[in-house]
């Protein structure tokens, strides 16, 4: 798998807050900062030759967007979807939550083009809206498919904040060892959640398990009995004296920041975000019949 710039991913965090700043401080669904982060995406996308689909969802009297890129070849019968939310909540720019996830899953979907890949699962990624209230673009997507079209999606791999200021690195815990009390989730989770875990084990820095409980867009996927899996560096919760040890930092909220309007450009870990864009970058690569050199 290819090394990830964390600086390309940064540039799109960059423009994700340039997008936000000049639409009165946010990307949120209903506000013209949200289709102006779509069509930065999709024109990326676009130029990088993939075949993007922009869908409508109504909600909350307002029109949503989710953004659907098809990289062209694989078996599409078994296809593998990567998806991060777009979308901001109203009080600011939601730069981790969740410009870090859509920016690194796009620098992926960009290094597969550059690459030239061809893998022999279908890939195809997703930018979701209105996650902020209430998961419901990934549920008009999952919703839309025939039943036919959810068995053709046989993994699905969720990035909703992967740069915590103070990060930890939880995996979503597919397989139920942590006993997070929540899994397990359809059977291949577990095989994702090992896949992450890999690359974790090759650079030497420990995992743990979080809540596989539908609190991001991979719930209506599970709920569809679709494998899935993802990481999160934190949001609200605080980092314990124990996690202080385990991965630096302090003893305080993964992200002070989480849903307020200091969730800005400045709200970061570059570290945890290069890591997890090169996660990702792994996990695509492996799940999807392609090489397997990890990266650092
Ligand atoms: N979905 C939450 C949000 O956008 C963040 C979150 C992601 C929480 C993953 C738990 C696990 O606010
Ligand atoms: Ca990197
Ligand atoms: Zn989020
Ligand atoms: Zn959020
Ligand atoms: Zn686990």
């Amino acid at each position: 798998a290819p090394d990830i710039s964390v600086t390309a991913v940064k540039a799109h965090l960059t423009q994700l807050q340039s997008i936000a700043t000049a639409n009165g401080g946010n990307r949120a669904h209903g506000r013209p900062g949200y289709l102006a982060s779509v069509t930065y995406v999709k024109g990326l996308l676009d130029a990088a030759g993939y075949t993007t689909t922009q869908q409508s969802f109504t909600y909350n009297g307002a029109t949503g967007y989710n953004l659907i890129a098809d990289w062209p070849g694989g078996n599409t019968s078994n296809t593998l979807m990567i998806g991060a939310h777009l979308d901001s909540v109203t009080a600011g720019p939601g730069i981790n939550d969740n410009g870090s996830g859509s920016a690194a899953n796009l620098e992926v979907a960009l290094a597969v083009a550059r690459a030239g890949y061809q893998p022999t699962r279908h890939l195809r990624f997703g930018w979701w809206g209105a996650e902020e209230l209430g998961l419901r673009g990934s549920t008009a997507y999952v919703n839309s498919l025939t039943t036919a079209q959810k068995s053709a999606i046989t993994g699905y791999l969720n990035f909703d904040m992967v740069g915590s200021p103070n990060p930890g690195y939880f995996l979503y815990d597919g397989d139920n060892s942590d006993n997070t009390g929540s899994g397990p989730g359809p059977a291949g989770s577990a095989l994702i959640e090992q896949t992450l875990a890999d690359y974790y084990a090759t650079i030497g820095v420990p995992t743990r398990g979080t809540d596989f409980d539908g609190r991001s867009d991979y719930g209506p996927f599970i709920a569809a009995g679709i494998p899935a899996g993802g990481i999160f560096t934190g949001a609200e919760g605080r980092k314990t004296a124990a996690q202080v040890t385990l991965w630096g930092g302090t003893a305080a909220a993964f992200d002070p920041c989480y849903h307020a309007s200091c969730d800005t450009i400045s709200n970061i870990n570059d570290t945890a975000l290069d890591r997890n864009s090169d996660a990702i970058a792994y996990a695509v690569w492996t799940l999807s019949g392609g090489g397997t050199t990890p990266t650092t």
